[in-house]
């Protein structure tokens, strides 16, 4: 069976001390939750919102990151740098990054190798726009964008990273994927970790839905066989629907 992970991304919002405040209306309210829980606040807030879920069933999660281990790329943040200041996850190659910094599949897998060798899990963004679904090209555009993240990992590498799977279309816009439709593509990521790894590490892999994920649809969404957990965006600027989407 694979546990639940339902991960808070609170791109670029909250000052530290905003951050602080969320955090720690977050821990009681989550402190019953089945799944795994992680919130990803910006770099500058990883240091206060680890002091708040130190003792708390909350992990700690980053957004981005260089693959270099060091040197001169002004502005940017390393995976040795973030293992220290706490964070045990990491979300890699989020549409927006992809869409307004330019990322490929190419830099997201060097983004991928990086982490996984500092023992930080990364959270892999895919999802089609919304004229390749209209086009048809959702599945096999996902299936690229899986294949690519994954290049070059080991099994045992690949059985133990979190994909999410974002349609651009949903996020942000309060328009869901419908669960079925949600389930399907899931699968369709599924069968793409299947092809290059096989049905074992498929089985392993722990995918995530995310795109307007709320209170109102958590449940019926992690009701679906092949959906693992949430990727949250602006549910998870509010403590309380942050705590009922992990309590679906
Ligand atoms: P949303 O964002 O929940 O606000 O749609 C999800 C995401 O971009 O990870």
């Amino acid at each position: 069976m694979r546990k639940p992970i339902i991960a808070g991304n609170w791109k670029m919002n909250k000052t530290p001390y905003e951050a602080r405040q969320l955090a720690s209306a977050l821990v009681p309210l989550v402190k019953e939750a089945r799944c795994d829980v992680v919130i990803c606040p910006p770099f500058v807030s990883l240091g206060v919102v680890k002091e708040c879920i130190a003792t708390s069933n909350i992990k700690l999660g980053a957004q981005n990151m260089h693959w270099a281990e060091s040197g001169a790329y002004t502005g940017e943040i390393s995976a040795a740098m973030l293992k220290a200041a706490g964070a045990e996850y990491v979300i890699l190659g989020h549409s927006e990054r992809r869409q307004y910094f330019g990322e490929t599949d190419e830099t997201v897998n060097l983004r991928v190798k990086a982490a996984i060798a500092a023992g930080i899990t990364p959270i892999i963004c895919v999802g089609e726009t919304l004229a390749q679904r209209e086009g048809g090209e959702t599945d096999a555009f996902v299936t690229g964008q899986t294949g690519g993240a994954l290049q070059g990992l080991t099994a045992r590498q690949a059985e133990a990273i979190i994909i999410a799977y974002e349609p651009i279309w949903a996020i942000g816009t309060g328009v869901t994927a419908t669960d079925a439709e949600a389930n399907e593509t899931v699968g369709v990521v599924r069968r793409a970790v299947a092809g290059v790894f096989g049905a074992d590490v498929a089985q392993k892999v722990r995918i995530q839905y995310g795109g307007s994920m709320n209170p109102k649809n958590a449940s019926s969404l992690m009701a679906m066989p092949e959906i693992d957990g949430g990727l949250i965006g602006g549910a998870s600027l509010r403590a309380e629907d942050f705590a009922k989407v992990v309590l679906y």
